[in-house]
């Protein structure tokens, strides 16, 4: 097989004759399939079973009960059971025009590029199937904001959340995505960089039904977004900010008590190392437990780590005081964002390393580091 087909479909029964029978023409002399993932709530399931059996081009379905992960998760699960690596994904509500799939197959089969993105915003494409101005506008705005947000990985796409492009499922981590709902092509952009080509399409009008799209949809979609860009490394300076608020409180509080400055100081730093470590394993590195060391062996190194840090840098700190002109208050900023820096790489690195690799230690090392900058948090 060289091309499945995957639509997510939610109640679109009076679209799915249409579809099949237009995509069938297009991919005629293709070895293609559809794969239908469903969620619907009408007889769309049993419409889909009919088409099938008289179509000539294989149509799959998947009837899902849970509606897991919304759209996004329904392509996900597409991707998983395709028969071919090479995947195409378009709505079911013939607004993604199937007579463009030979143009995105043959710009794919270039071979120069990932993926193949259909955009309404390339030149020549056009939007005019969006409901109204309202929507046009609200597409405007959050594809140019997300844009901005990921100016790198985003650099050569105009139109990130179109939900029709051709991608090869083997330069996608499936098992790393984490869909929250309409704008999956997003989520895998952001993920890694691809190599990605556009081609312009008209954003047709519904053939039938009803969009939907809806404002819980765009509340969705701006915590994806904030998932997506503020990951893990800015959930762990949050918690690192807390840390540092708690730590001067805790020592505030003790020499009211009448307790003496320094042992204040130490019991303050290493309640506060603690506290970090506890939050980070819950909220930062969670989904990195199952595979690494066990929790006290964590801890030991987490804890020496932290110690020997605040150990290292106030001495750091005094030598740029001394030698280099700077400011108390810049040498302690500045050693504290590179300290930032380095705690979460060797946390990341060595703390949640996992057991064993097979991968050669430097190479693991990068690819660990990218990948757990780029996770969302989980808050
Ligand atoms: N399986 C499944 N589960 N499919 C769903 C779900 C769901 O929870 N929600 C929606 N779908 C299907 C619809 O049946 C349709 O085939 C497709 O996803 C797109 O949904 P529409 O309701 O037609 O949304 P739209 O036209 O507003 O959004 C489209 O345009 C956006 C760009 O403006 C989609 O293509 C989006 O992916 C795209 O980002
Ligand atoms: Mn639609």
């Amino acid at each position: 097989m060289d091309l499945s087909i995957i639509v997510p479909t939610y109640n679109e029964a009076p679209n799915v004759a249409e579809l099949v029978r237009r995509v069938s023409a297009a991919v005629s002399g293709v070895d293609a399939e559809i794969v239908f993932v469903d969620d619907s709530t009408d007889d769309t399931p049993d419409v889909i079973r009919e088409v099938a059996a008289a179509s000539a081009l294989p149509v799959r379905l998947l009837h899902r009960t849970a509606r897991a992960g919304g759209l996004g998760g329904a392509v996900i699960e597409g991707m998983r059971i395709a028969a071919s690596d090479l995947c195409l994904v378009m709505d079911g509500d013939l607004q993604h025009p199937p007579e463009k799939i030979p143009e995105m197959l043959a710009r794919h089969a270039e071979g120069d590029v990932d993926v193949v993105v259909a955009s309404r915003y390339a030149g020549g494409g056009t939007s005019h199937g969006l409901a109204d101005r309202t929507r046009v506008m609200v597409s405007k705005v959050s594809t140019a904001i997300t844009k901005s947000m990921f100016p790198v990985r985003l650099r050569d796409v105009t139109d990130p959340m179109t939900g029709f492009f051709l991608v090869d499922r083997r330069t996608v981590d499936l098992d790393g995505l984490r869909p929250r709902g309409f704008k999956i092509l997003l989520e895998i952009l952001v993920r890694r960089s691809f190599r990605i080509a556009e081609v312009p399409f008209d954003f047709a009008d519904r053939h039938a039904g009803e969009s939907k799209a809806s404002v819980r949809q765009g509340v969705h979609f701006l915590t994806q977004l904030a998932a997506l860009r503020f990951g893990k490394m800015s959930l762990f300076a949050v918690i690192g900010g807390l840390g540092a608020v708690a730590n001067v409180a805790i020592v505030w509080a003790l020499t009211q008590l009448g307790v003496d400055y320094i042992v204040a100081a130490i019991i303050a730093a290493e309640a506060t190392i603690i506290g970090n470590f506890l939050l980070i394993e819950r909220f930062v590195f969670s989904d990195m437990r199952g595979q690494a060391s066990g929790v006290w062996s964590r801890f030991a190194k987490s804890f020496a780590f932290n110690n020997a840090e605040a150990v290292i840098r106030i001495p750091i700190v005094a030598l740029m005081v001394e030698t280099g002109h700077v400011s108390v208050v810049v040498a302690t900023a500045v050693t504290l964002v590179v300290a930032f820096v380095v705690r979460f790489v060797f946390h990341s690195l060595v703390v949640y390393a996992p057991r064993k690799s097979e991968r050669t230690p430097m190479r693991a090392a990068m690819e660990q580091l990218d990948e757990q900058a780029m996770q969302p948090g989980e808050l």
